[in-house]
């Protein structure tokens, strides 16, 4: 008689009574409550996380710190992550609604984004926000005219392709000329003078980004290097940048969830302090989103079937790329754990139910022997998780839940 796969397993419980419901980090017998697939935020870790944030940021007085909320806007962990301080970084109209809706004041919102609507450049102007982060000087065009027309100044800062790759995927990085982002540097003094022209838009700082995932700190210190050239041009010109924004793209341990829960925040903002060279007043903006958020989400996930195919065996999910779309669209590896399960380990394809054959969250990974029914836990999922969930296939949306909300 097959196993219903939507039941409470009193076998599992078992497993994990003696340490009081708990497998390792995770409540799992009321995980048994809850319809799967669905995400876990570990808020002990994330509140840990951020205070690893403001105690390494204000050791650097001018330092700045913004949540990209496009890691994770769910409303919980927005929530959190205000009460801690941060300011925000939204790129469009939607994530600034929902960060102003979290409690962020408007006054520490930046917006970039490529292509800003004009609804979105209104509602940017009409909730004063920090910045508007420019991309090109079409754009500075629209906004100083919606802006004069609200009879407003809209703060700018330009944003700078810096022409310098990460050593990361691909797809996330954005600082190359190659990429669509940013203003060519040899345009940016003519984008200044612009603005300075305008009268609906006042310039107050150079905006970067060069990518995601980034764990290479030499990728940081090539960026303030280039950051330093810039501005040595642009002093020549006695142009003053109020301050400088220099993105996010800190990486998180994939591999070590558990090993390494904190990116090394501390080595990451020394760096900018030693080769950034800043002159005086001027404050530095960070833009993070992964490192604050990705290691304290995991995407739980229950076993439907162990199919023993001809050369190896498949764990078949009830979670699919709808809900982690990481590992289809990047190839990136998420460490996966069969939490329900002591069992000796075995190498299984982890797959989901989505009709498509890159719905595959792993390869040939170790995992405690999988029968119907075993909760799965796939970690580091707090960035870019949820929030680029979708409904393909008419799928639900997967729900996020906090520890919190599990005692
Ligand atoms: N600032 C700008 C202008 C950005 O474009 C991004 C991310 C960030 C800040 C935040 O970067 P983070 O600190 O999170 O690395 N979906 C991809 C990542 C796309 C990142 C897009 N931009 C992924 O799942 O890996």
């Amino acid at each position: 008689m097959p196993k219903p796969a939507t039941a409470n397993y009193g076998m599992t419980i078992s497993i994990t009574s003696k340490d009081n419901g708990m497998k390792g980090k995770f409540p799992i017998n009321r995980f048994e409550r809850i319809d799967t697939p669905f995400y876990y935020y570990d808020t002990a870790l994330l509140r840990k996380t951020l205070e690893a944030i403001k105690a390494e940021a204000v050791k650097h007085k001018n330092f700045v710190v913004h949540y990209a909320v496009k890691a994770n806007a769910n409303a919980k962990i927005l929530n959190i992550i205000r009460e801690s301080g941060l300011g925000a970084d939204c790129v469009s109209g939607g994530e600034i609604q929902a960060a102003i809706k979290a409690g962020f004041p408007s006054n520490s919102i930046v917006y970039a984004g490529v292509g800003k609507s004009d609804w979105e450049i209104e509602l940017g102007l009409e909730k004063n926000i920090f910045c508007f982060n420019v991309e090109r000087t079409a754009e500075l065009q629209v906004i100083n005219e919606l802006a004069r027309q609200k009879m407003k100044v809209a703060r700018v800062a330009f944003r700078i392709n810096p022409d310098i790759g990460a050593h990361t995927h691909a797809n996330i990085t954005t600082g190359l000329a190659e990429n669509k982002f940013g203003i060519a540097m040899q345009d940016m003094e003519q984008a200044i003078n612009t603005a300075q022209q305008l009268t609906n838009v006042s310039f107050v700082g150079l905006h970067f980004h060069i990518g995601s995932q980034i764990t290479d700190m030499g990728d940081f210190i090539a960026l303030c290097n280039r950051i330093n050239e810039l501005q040595d041009k642009l002093e020549q010109h006695h142009i003053n940048v109020e301050h400088i924004n220099v993105g996010g793209g800190l990486g998180i341990d994939y591999q070590h969830p558990n090993r390494v829960p904190i990116p090394d925040f501390k080595d990451y903002f020394n760096t900018y302090a030693k080769h950034l060279k800043l002159r005086d007043g001027q404050q530095v903006h960070f833009e993070l989103g992964r490192a604050v958020v990705g290691q304290c989400g995991s995407l739980i996930t229950k076993v439907l079937y162990v199919k023993q195919g001809t050369a190896k065996k498949f764990a078949i999910v009830d979670a699919g790329m709808t809900d982690l779309i990481r590992p289809a669209l990047y190839h990136a590896y998420h460490k996966i754990e069969n939490i329900s399960s002591n069992s000796a380990p075995e190498p299984y394809d982890v797959v989901g139910p989505i009709c498509e054959s890159s719905d595959v969250f792993a390869k040939q990974t170790e995992l405690n022997q999988c029968e119907r029914g075993d909760l799965l836990a796939i970690r580091s999922a707090g960035a870019y998780g949820e929030i680029m969930a979708s409904q393909y296939n008419c799928r639900r949306l997967p729900t996020g839940y906090t520890s919190e909300e599990m005692i």
